[in-house]
């Protein structure tokens, strides 16, 4: 099977959350499973070619589109995901994608992310292959169905192409003023309240995607039935209900070359489930580095994550004192909202010898935060998938969740008398839920070997990619079908 896989973000180029870990290893396991993948990108200026060995693509330079009334010229690199046969194509015009951040707030965001959509159907045609399925993720790619049905409709390579929209966050929507739709090359006959392309008196790319794709999917079952309703669902959720027949969900899997305690090239000291006696050393080792003492008896919590109000950090605040009075210690990753920020900073310059805050964006860091912790922390509001809590699981580091998504998804509740689960969760986002939680899985660290089987049963859990991709394979055979019955 073919695949072309549209995405903002991808590991190892680029990266500011969990889409770039996705759009980096499903296109490998996809290419496992004998499918052709090229994967669209943009070359942000922050992307080194020569260290990722990218090529020039000679055939493929100064190609125009037409933006609006503008004239833009992109080239293109090419060159292979790490370890695979699957190929990726970036898209070089530095006057849209040399700035200081990836996504912006300038006014010309829309535009950019306009062409990387005719950027990777342009490249296309170019080699004269069309894929099976046109993969397009979240609101930068939500585009690309309608233009494939409406812009290129004239052009028969395309006649077989099915296109799947993948929502990874539906709280970010890509909403522009009614003059984007010229800009996109849409007729204003589209753009009227209630239609196709029309978002609360917007353009919403999201809606779109969600519009004009055959089929819709989402990272976990969980969220796939919270995003049709009003509480998670951003204003889509009718959009989404009136679609549900073609909405599915498929929670994301764990790169195992990268997120394996047993190869972790970032973390001091390696180990398994069946050797974890190193994982002590980890923790000793993640202490010094945040400068707290050692406590084997004192569970240390760690927390990596974006600083949104999508990740529950601000459940901490109320609390912060009658948490930090227990014996437990909290290491922190995190960047964003400078609120948060700064409730990082104030907790540890408050509790010195029990909270280490690192403002910043450090994968080595956060590596050693989910291998060096015996607790992972992720009380979200909402959570599509979540991987870090998939991470932990994996490096026997016990996570407490909100039940949510994908965490609802992947985290079972620990339950003393059937002795099962893999962490601790919670349903009400209140910083009383959060406390007691935490109060629970301290009580249980204290029991070592209900806690030593809660860990192996996290860490034996098989959150590979090669399932996941097999249920992706299974629905781009559904996005087929649909196509060839319209
Ligand atoms: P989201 O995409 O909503 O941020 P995910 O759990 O899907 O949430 O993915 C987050 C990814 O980003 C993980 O790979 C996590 O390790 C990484 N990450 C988040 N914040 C940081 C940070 N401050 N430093 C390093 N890595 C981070
Ligand atoms: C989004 C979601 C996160 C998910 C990731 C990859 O960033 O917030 O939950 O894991 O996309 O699908």
């Amino acid at each position: 099977m073919r695949i072309a896989f549209v995405s903002s973000e991808c590991f190892p180029y680029v990266k500011t959350g969990g889409l770039a870990d996705v759009a980096g290893a499903l296109p490998k396991a996809l290419a496992r499973l004998d499918c052709e993948v090229k994967v669209f990108l943009p070359l942000y200026s922050s992307i080194d070619v020569a260290q990722h060995g990218l090529i020039a693509a000679a055939e493929l330079k100064s190609i125009l589109v037409r933006i609006g009334d503008k004239d833009i010229l992109f080239d293109v690199w090419y060159g292979k995901l790490p370890d695979s046969e699957a190929e990726v194509y970036l898209v070089d015009c530095p006057t849209y994608y040399h700035r200081p951040t990836i996504y912006t707030n300038d006014w010309d965001e829309d535009e950019r992310f306009i062409l990387l959509q005719h950027a990777a159907i342009m490249i296309m045609q170019r080699y004269n292959w069309a894929p099976d399925v046109l993969h397009c993720n979240d609101w930068q790619a939500g585009l690309m169905p309608a233009m494939l049905k409406l812009t290129y409709n004239w052009d028969h390579l395309f006649d077989d192409t099915a296109s799947l929209f993948s929502i990874h966050n539906i709280a970010f929507q890509g909403r522009f003023g009614r003059p984007t739709v010229q800009k996109a090359g849409f007729s204003f006959d589209l753009y009227y309240p209630g239609g196709p392309l029309e978002f609360d008196d917007s353009f919403s790319f999201m809606k779109a995607g969600i519009a004009y794709s055959e089929i819709i999917s989402t990272v976990s079952e969980t969220y796939a039935h919270e995003i049709q309703t009003a509480t998670y669902g951003n204003g889509l959720e009718g959009e989404l209900a009136a679609r549900s027949t073609d909405l599915y969900g498929i929670v994301n899997g764990i790169d195992s070359e990268d997120w394996n305690p047993q190869k972790d090239a970032f973390i001091p000291y390696r180990y398994s489930a069946r050797a974890l006696a190193n994982k002590k050393k980890n923790k000793k080792a993640l202490l010094k580095t945040a400068r707290l003492p050692f406590d084997e008896d004192v569970p240390v919590l760690g927390i990596v994550s974006r600083l949104t109000s999508q990740k529950g950090i601000e459940l901490l605040q109320p609390i912060i004192n009658e948490v930090m009075q227990l014996p437990l210690q909290i290491v922190a990753l995190g960047s964003g909202d400078h609120g948060l920020e700064g409730f990082l900073r104030w907790a540890a310059s408050t509790y010195k010898d029990s909270f280490s805050a690192h403002v910043g964006y450090d994968n080595e860091l956060a590596h050693q935060i989910t291998a060096g912790a015996d607790i992972f922390l992720m009380p979200s509001r909402y959570e599509p998938c979540g991987l870090n809590q998939m991470y932990s699981l994996s490096y026997g580091t016990v996570p407490i969740v909100r039940k949510t998504g994908g965490l609802a998804d992947t985290v079972k509740d620990y339950h003393e008398y059937y002795e099962q689960g893999n962490g601790f969760s919670f349903n009400d986002y209140s910083p009383y839920a959060l406390h007691l939680t935490i109060l629970r899985a301290l009580d249980m660290y204290n029991d070592k070997k209900a806690w030593k089987g809660i860990m192996k049963r996290g860490m034996t859990t098989d959150f590979s990619w090669e399932s996941s991709a097999r249920h992706y394979l299974e629905l781009y055979k559904t996005a087929k079908n649909r196509h060839a019955e319209l």
